[in-house]
């Protein structure tokens, strides 16, 4: 991130935090119950953003070195994704081009050859069809015909992107915009993967996406956890079209007062989440990337699957606690005591913290007023002039499906009477 940048952030929050005022959307929306619960509205979202978008599968550190493969399952498409010798991120559909069994199994692993269980048909990891057995009855064929099919793959910024329909084009810098530049300065294709975390629970995609869109709630609903690392009602929200990103204060951002703005680093000061349209939140640090994908569930639009990714530099195996530093781990990440000094962060600890609050807090939440929504007792909900990146997700989801904006709260009017 451009220093620029990081001091015009530092200072916002820093002005929030002197007045005492969070950030002002202008307005307060009125968001339908039906948004979380809809059947048709689930459907369409499905085609639209999902079938037919291109999909961030994970960051570079998921395919480590020549001969890594991962296989994703969470769009439709069952897709093959590995890095051959030359090094390069390529992606196919994961189906036996003779009768269509996936060829990996596995979730991940190492391989350069993959061989269907079926009959045995066998291809490299550029997805070449290297041979089958007994072709004296099973008749000629062309090899060179009966690769397994590409899917358009990218590797940009340390982000994996696959296209699902193989003949769409994947255009990734078009994609991300104005926000490419800034997601490249972040050194990501340099991380290792640390640990993945894949939560399933009775909530909407979006409601699961909405835990990641306002600051109003650290204080009150993570007091014990995340709430004594960082400050809450403050927050910095910056627009990219469908991306945004969005920002919070560390207690630590005090010290910047003390610095110069020529020292202040944001990693120091602030917790960074970019969102990426439509369904991916990613917490990155100059040290550390955690990637959120969410997905519908099959099931309907009540359950979601959420797919945590922890990337590091140094990886976890390779992690040195520094001497002059007191060290952080998961048992005693939040013990504000300790914090008094100059700490350091484990790399499980960092886990541990993000997965669980996700878990144990956030998403419980979303559950709760998943069920509420699907009772069909509240008809409509509230979003507050604080909570601007969730005014930015709705209504951008909203006009890619070509729905009306979210309503304007007027005053006076009660939200029970219609
Ligand atoms: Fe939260």
């Amino acid at each position: 991130m451009q220093h620029e940048t990081q001091v015009r952030v530092i200072s916002e929050l820093l002005r929030q935090l002197e007045v005492d005022r969070n950030i002002d959307a202008g307005r307060q929306l009125r968001v339908p119950a039906s948004a979380y619960t809809c059947q048709d509205l689930a459907a369409e979202e499905w085609q639209a953003f999902f079938r037919s978008r291109p999909q961030v599968i994970g960051l570079s550190g998921d395919l480590p070195g020549p001969g890594s493969f991962v296989t994703v399952d969470d769009f439709g498409v069952n897709v093959l994704a590995t890095r051959a010798e030359d090094g390069k991120f390529r992606a196919f559909v994961n189906a036996c081009r003779h009768r269509g069994v996936q060829v990996a199994q596995e979730p991940h692993g190492d391989a350069t050859r993959f061989q269907c269980p079926f009959h045995h048909w066998t291809y490299s990891n550029r997805g070449e069809l290297l041979g089958l057995p007994r072709t004296k009855d099973f008749g000629d064929i062309d090899r060179a015909c009966h690769s397994l099919i590409p899917l358009p793959a990218e590797e940009f910024a340390g982000l994996l992107w696959v296209h699902p329909k193989a003949d769409a084009t994947l255009d990734v810098q078009a994609e991300l915009g104005e926000l490419g530049p800034e997601l490249q300065s972040w050194g990501m294709d340099k991380l290792e993967l640390g640990g993945r975390k894949m939560i399933d629970k009775a909530l909407n995609w979006k409601l699961a996406n909405d835990t990641f869109g306002e600051t109003y709630h650290f204080k009150r609903l993570h007091p014990e956890t995340l709430g004594r690392l960082l400050i809450g009602d403050a927050t910095s929200h910056e627009v990219f079209g469908r991306h945004h990103r969005f920002a919070f204060p560390f207690r630590t951002i005090g010290e910047m007062r003390d610095k110069p703005e020529s020292e202040w680093r944001i990693g120091r000061a602030v917790s960074v989440f970019y969102y990426l349209f439509p369904n991916v939140q990613m917490n990155v640090g100059p040290r550390h990337v955690t990637l959120v994908r969410i997905y519908p569930h099959p099931e309907g639009p009540g359950r979601s699957v959420s797919r945590i990714s922890h990337y590091f530099r140094p990886t976890p195996a390779d992690f040195v606690a520094d001497p002059d530093r007191q060290v952080l781990d998961a048992n005693n990440v939040y013990d504000t005591t300790l914090r008094k000094g100059r700490v350091q962060l484990s790399p499980a600890a960092s886990m541990e913290v993000f997965d669980s609050t996700v878990e144990q807090e956030d998403y419980v939440m979303g559950e709760s007023i998943q069920a509420v929504a699907e009772s069909g007792s509240m008809p409509e909900f509230i979003f507050g002039r604080n909570e601007a990146p969730l005014h930015h997700f709705h209504n951008t989801f909203r006009r890619e499906l070509g729905l009306p904006p979210l309503e304007v709260v007027r005053e006076g009017r009660s939200t029970t009477a219609r």
